[in-house]
């Protein structure tokens, strides 16, 4: 496997996995050091396994049809999250991970993983937080007729697409934009930062101060 970086990470992917390509591509070329330890999919078929195994990465398939539960009781539904979550964390504790990034992943990551990974979980969103978080985002930014979208990395905490923010970049809507046209935008840009900001947190960089994340100088 190429990169020989110390800092194990795994990536959670539910889809076409552009983003863990970006990442891969940055540890091939030697500007992200790290190892990708694990790539983790709850979709058998997602493209981003595939990516994995043709870096010679470990792909795992962790179904979550024997953790769903058919109740509505909120309470029943967050066990069952719970219940595929343990099992994840055993996943990642046989790989030695060190960083999880969610990237496309689409689950809602439960406490069971927030805390044996205080600070030590990412993910990427599509729009520039606090505005647009949720689903179809791209749209949303449409919607509300902004003029600059972009996307956020930052922290995972308990609140969706709420944790501390690490890096953020940012793209023009223009006039003629659909939401597959900004989004298209707005990838090249998180394909750009989502590894430096994995590259920050090998390095040691970043520091979360209450919301804040600051981020040493070199
Ligand atoms: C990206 O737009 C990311 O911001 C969002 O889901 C999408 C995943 O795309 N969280 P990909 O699977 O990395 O191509």
């Amino acid at each position: 496997m190429r990169g020989a970086g110390s800092l194990r990470i795994a990536v959670l992917a539910s889809g076409r996995g552009s983003n863990l390509q970006a990442i891969i591509d940055a540890i091939e070329a030697g500007t992200l050091d790290a190892t990708l330890a694990l790539v983790l999919s709850n979709k058998s078929d997602a493209p981003a396994l595939e990516r994995a195994r043709k870096h010679g990465a470990p792909a795992v398939f962790l179904d979550a049809k024997p953790f769903s539960t058919k109740s509505s009781d909120p309470k029943e539904k967050q066990a069952a999250r719970e219940a595929y979550d343990r099992t994840v964390l055993d996943v990642l504790k046989q790989h030695d991970i060190g960083l999880v990034v969610l990237a496309g992943y689409m689950r809602i990551v439960t406490t069971v993983l927030i805390n044996a990974y205080p600070n030590r979980i990412m993910n990427i969103h599509p729009s520039l937080l606090p505005s647009f978080p949720g689903l179809e985002v791209q749209q949303k930014a449409l919607d509300w007729g902004v003029k600059v979208a972009g996307c956020t990395v930052h922290f995972v905490t308990e609140g969706v697409d709420e944790g501390p923010i690490i890096l953020q970049a940012a793209v023009p809507v223009l006039d003629g934009d659909t939401a597959e046209t900004l989004a298209a935008r707005i990838l090249v840009e998180e394909h750009k930062i989502y590894p430096r900001a994995i590259q920050f947190h090998a390095e040691g960089r970043l520091h979360v101060e209450g919301r804040r994340v600051r981020i040493d100088d070199r």
